[in-house]
């Protein structure tokens, strides 16, 4: 007798006609020709941030291409234990442990090393190396690679339990925070999916614990790595030569440049003052956050204030008001609050205000800025907004928007607004 097959590839022609488990009819190949292109570009001199982002959608556009409706499906049902598997790892110190070996550590010795259970540890990293998250080329055996690396850097090391430990227990009630909510989108940080959850929002649950806060804090200042500064996709000369529209820059001692508004523990600044030091850009730099928050020590002349961005804009009269990635953790009314503080200390003509964060495209939106969408809504009633609704938003509040600049289209923007009278 022939043995069976478990997995022959053939398909049957019932399967063929099956709308759920077959694959599209029409030819994959233009689009591999397309990846290739792409491919070529990416291995090139030319290889930039753009053609890496367009080579990453195609991959996506081929892999939804080729997978059955059926197993889209799967891929999605089993999202959430995968996440909760990396979550367990990194608790039990597995990925250190195989960036100080590398030659690889087998099932036995990391149950050595952790105290945690052999076969608990084969099962979970069979998982983890199925994510690609480390090699596991024998059986029962794992090396690191270059995702391994990450997840021991503050990005990984940090970001991974931070997210998950912040958001999980109110996406669990998302849906059901909806279903009571008749399907509307929450309109105030009061009310959010996350106060609905576990009777707080994402800035007190931070500051009620220290090793969270401190979590948070890292993860802020290390999810950018390799991506543009803000100071790389604006025009920094808009603010250093004066135009029909703005006023020389003020060269006085008591003159401030920049205020960092919600600037947490300063590494924009940092990057700033490192670029551009006052011997280049004359005047002072301030950063700002809450005073829990806030590191007072910064350094390298950048002063520290700790305040609320919900109450008056103590410092008056700056060139800039900058803002990263603070107006996509709010609704609208509070936004509406933050912006009425700091048009009310802008000098007309001479202050700016400068906004980074994502402007969502109308169509195709990226799936990460989709999913921040909805991390934003869950924890604070933030929003990520379009062009249409930024422009909306700032001119309710007396700006009007003067330029958006992007050099990649997954990350921020920068938003130059004016005050209007
Ligand atoms: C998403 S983080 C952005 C931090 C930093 N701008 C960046 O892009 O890395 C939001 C920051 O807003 C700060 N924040 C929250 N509420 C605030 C308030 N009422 N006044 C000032 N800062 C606040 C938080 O402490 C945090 O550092």
């Amino acid at each position: 007798m022939a043995p069976i097959s478990l997995c022959d590839g053939s398909s049957s022609s019932s399967d063929a006609n099956n709308p759920l488990t077959s694959t599209p009819t029409q030819s994959l190949l233009p689009l591999v020709e397309q990846i290739r292109q792409a491919v070529m570009q990416e291995e090139s001199a030319d290889r930039n941030p753009n053609a890496h982002f367009q080579l990453l959608g195609l991959i996506d556009d081929l892999k939804r291409a080729v997978e059955s409706p059926t197993e889209t499906l799967l891929r999605l049902i089993y999202q959430p234990p995968q996440n909760a598997a990396l979550r367990t790892v990194m608790d039990m110190g597995i990925f250190p442990l195989l960036m100080e070996h590398s030659k690889g550590l087998s099932a036995s010795e990391l149950a050595e090393h952790t105290g945690a259970e052999r076969a608990l540890i084969v099962r979970l990293m069979r998982l983890m190396a199925s994510l690609g998250l480390c090699m596991n080329p024998t059986p029962e055996f794992y090396r690191a690679n270059a995702k391994t690396a990450a997840l021991t850097q503050p990005i990984g090391r940090d970001g991974i339990p931070c997210i998950y430990d912040l958001t999980l227990a109110t996406l669990t009630k998302l849906p059901a925070y909806f279903h009571e909510h008749a399907y509307t989108t929450p309109k105030e940080y009061s009310t959010s999916p996350m106060n609905y959850a576990v009777g707080m929002g994402q800035f007190e649950w931070l500051a009620a614990h220290k090793p969270r806060q401190t979590r948070f804090n890292s993860y802020m200042a290390s999810r950018r790595q390799g991506k543009p500064e803000w100071f790389e996709i604006y025009p920094v000369e808009r603010l250093t030569t004066s135009t029909t529209t703005t006023s020389p820059l003020k060269q006085t001692p008591e003159a401030v440049f920049i205020v960092d508004v919600g600037g947490n523990q300063g590494h924009d600044l940092l990057k700033f003052q490192e670029r551009y030091p006052p011997d280049q850009i004359p005047g002072r730099r301030v950063l700002q956050d809450l005073p829990k928050v806030v590191k007072w020590d910064v350094g390298r002349g950048i002063e520290a204030m700790g305040c609320s961005f919900l109450e008056e804009q103590m410092v008056k009269g700056a060139r800039i008001y900058y803002f990263r990635a603070i107006f996509h953790d709010w609704p609208d009314s509070t936004c509406q609050t933050i912006l009425s503080r700091t048009v009310a200390a802008m000098e007309p003509g001479y202050s700016r205000v400068l906004i980074m964060d994502m402007v969502l495209p109308d169509t195709n939106v990226p799936l990460l800025q989709a999913s921040l969408d909805i991390q934003m809504m869950s924890i604070g009633a933030g929003v990520e907004r379009s062009e249409r609704q930024w422009r909306a938003l700032l001119g309710q509040a007396g700006l009007e928007v003067t330029g958006i600049w992007n050099r990649h289209p997954g990350m921020e923007s920068v938003i130059e607004a004016t005050r209007v009278a």
